[in-house]
């Protein structure tokens, strides 16, 4: 599912800035540019990426 359509980024992509570090909104922004065109996406990959980061902790 995309989570980004401006820059066709999907949850996969930011489980996967999840599992290498990332923690936050900007930090997807850096390297993904999630949120950097638009801005609509923003709500969506924090809840997205909140969800991935229970994840990373629970396998940690
Ligand atoms: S949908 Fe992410 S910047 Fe537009």
């Amino acid at each position: 599912m995309y989570v980004c359509i401006c820059h066709a980024v999907t949850d996969r992509d930011v489980k996967a800035a999840a599992a290498q570090g990332i923690r936050c909104v900007p930090g997807l922004c850096r390297s993904l540019k999630v949120g950097s065109q638009c801005g609509r996406c923003t709500e969506f990959a924090q809840k997205t990426l909140d969800k991935a980061l229970e994840k990373v902790s629970v396998g940690a």
